[in-house]
């Protein structure tokens, strides 16, 4: 076997190619998170409306439904595919394992996301048109379709971070996937914090209705979402702890050791503003501003969704999926049950740049004048799932974890010593030929004696005998 099933390598400077997918990522957990509250917010909403007989109730639900179809669902449709898009050139072999395991299961999830769609439209368009009581059957169905489609989500998203337990390396079940060990806590803790984010746009949108409704009517609405707001809220601090508790040894060390106090500090200051401000909106309901709760809803996606987001990425470290892959797409321990052999071995033998079939033949065979790029192009293909190989700013930088060392044989030294041979829980260990790691060595030496930046360009040195004829006149 000298070749491995590699794809081409997306390598994006500065922030990492990583980062394309978390941002797409992070504005669509945002959008479903509101939609998923919503959705179950709203269905109790009318439920309430029914049977106290407040039909100004549903003047409301009609607004908020808008709101949802204009900017969750339209942000929410572009992102989805979005993620797909840019999650099968970050990472495809990540992807395809995924795929692997759970295309039934994303089968089943597109089923219940095209209930949802379909029905958030049916919903808008028949209020008021349709007896309530169907109304409301349709409602509680939207709601359910809406949190189907998390019920199955998460099971993939916790499988990422691990599969929680060796059973599944041997039977390959996918209710072993599924079902790993942080599946409930996480499921649980999205569910009440989405009532949380869902209440505070809910509570925006009553602001702006103040006006228009009856005292008593806007009332209960903001006391009913308040309540549930900070039920999210207490709930979810509640599951997070459940959460942590069930992650992998590796992720505890990435919490305390690697995750920054700038990330975790926004998150448990944001939490704290939520809170405080539904339990102004239950106390004093006539104070709610929407200059007040919008702004919040908007910080909730800076502080706290998108760290929330990084932080879940960083603790799965050094993998991208199942605890076999790792973010640079090597596939890092055997899984006897899916036929799945570690390339370890195979890379250490004979060379990453040999058996990845996308590699230049220019660089495949190292020399004296094509070594810097030869380095250069294991860095990129090893490391820049992580760092940004070719600069000092940005994601973990090269620049900066290296500076100072300008001698290659003081990184080769670094690099086997603490990179190959006893490699930190949140990185994957180094592989490769000896001649590789000197050639990454050599490369790092250069861009530190350059300043820490270079051209992210891979240049094939010309040295080939067809290549010479060539240029001779
Ligand atoms: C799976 C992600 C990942 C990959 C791939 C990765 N690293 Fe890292 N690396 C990290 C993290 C996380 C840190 C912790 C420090 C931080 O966050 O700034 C780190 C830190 C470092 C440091 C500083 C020492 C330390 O432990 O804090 C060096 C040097 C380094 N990496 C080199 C490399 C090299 C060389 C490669 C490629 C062979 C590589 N890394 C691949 C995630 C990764």
């Amino acid at each position: 076997m000298d070749v491995l099933g590699f794809y081409p390598m997306w390598y994006v400077p500065v922030v990492g190619s990583g980062f394309v997918i978390a941002i797409i990522a992070a504005i669509h957990v945002m959008a479903s998170h509101t939609s998923v509250g919503a959705s179950i917010l709203l269905a109790y909403l009318a439920t309430k409306a029914y049977r106290e007989n407040q039909p100004q109730i549903y003047d409301y639900i009609k607004k908020y439904l808008l709101g949802l179809l204009v900017f969750s669902y339209v942000s929410g449709s572009i992102t989805g595919p979005g993620i797909w898009f840019s999650a099968t050139v970050v990472n495809p072999r990540g992807i395809s394992a995924l795929i692997h395991n759970f295309v039934w299961v994303w089968a089943a999830e597109w089923v219940w996301f095209i209930a949802e769609v379909t029905l958030v439209y049916i919903l808008f368009y028949t209020l008021g048109k349709i007896d309530q009581k169907s109304w409301l059957r349709l409602a509680w169905t939207f709601a359910i379709s809406s949190w189907a489609t998390m019920y199955i989500i998460v099971g993939i998203l916790s499988f990422m971070l691990s599969p929680g337990h060796e059973k599944w390396f041997t039977t390959g079940s996918i209710l072993d996937a599924f079902y790993n060990k942080n599946y409930f806590p996480h499921l649980l803790e999205r569910t009440s914090y989405m009532f949380a984010i869902a209440g505070t746009v809910g509570l925006a949108i009553a602001a702006l209705m103040k006006k228009d409704l009856p005292e008593k009517v806007y009332k209960d609405i903001v006391k009913t979402l308040s309540y549930w707001g900070i039920g999210g809220i207490v709930f979810g601090l509640m599951f997070f702890a459940w959460y942590v508790s069930t992650l992998p040894e590796r992720s505890h060390v990435i919490l305390e050791k690697v995750i920054p106090l700038y990330l975790k500090l926004p998150i448990m200051l944001i939490i704290l503003v939520v809170l405080a401000h539904f339990v102004l909106a239950a106390v004093r309901p006539q104070a709610v501003r929407f200059w007040m709760a919008y702004p919040i809803y908007a910080l909730i996606f800076f502080m706290g969704v998108y760290p929330e987001e990084k932080i879940r990425e960083t603790i799965r470290k050094p993998y991208v999926a199942g605890e076999f892959v790792w973010v640079n797409q090597i596939i890092s321990r055997d899984v006897p049950a899916k036929g799945i052999k570690s390339e370890v071995p195979v890379i250490d033998q004979k060379g990453l740049l040999t058996v990845n079939p996308f590699v230049p033949e220019g660089l495949k065979k190292i020399n004296s004048q094509n070594e810097i790029m030869a380095g250069k192009a294991i860095a990129i293909l090893q490391c820049s799932g992580c760092h940004n190989v070719t600069g000092s700013t940005g994601l973990r930088p090269f620049g900066q974890k290296f500076a100072g060392m300008t001698d290659p044989n003081a990184v080769y030294g670094f690099l086997t010593s603490y990179l190959r041979d006893n490699h930190p829980p949140y990185m994957p260990k180094l592989v490769g030929t000896d001649e590789e790691i000197k050639a990454l060595s050599a490369y790092i030496a250069h861009m530190i004696s350059k300043g820490g930046s270079v051209s992210a360009k891979i240049e094939v040195p010309n040295t080939s005998a067809e290549a010479k004829k060539e240029v001779q006149p």
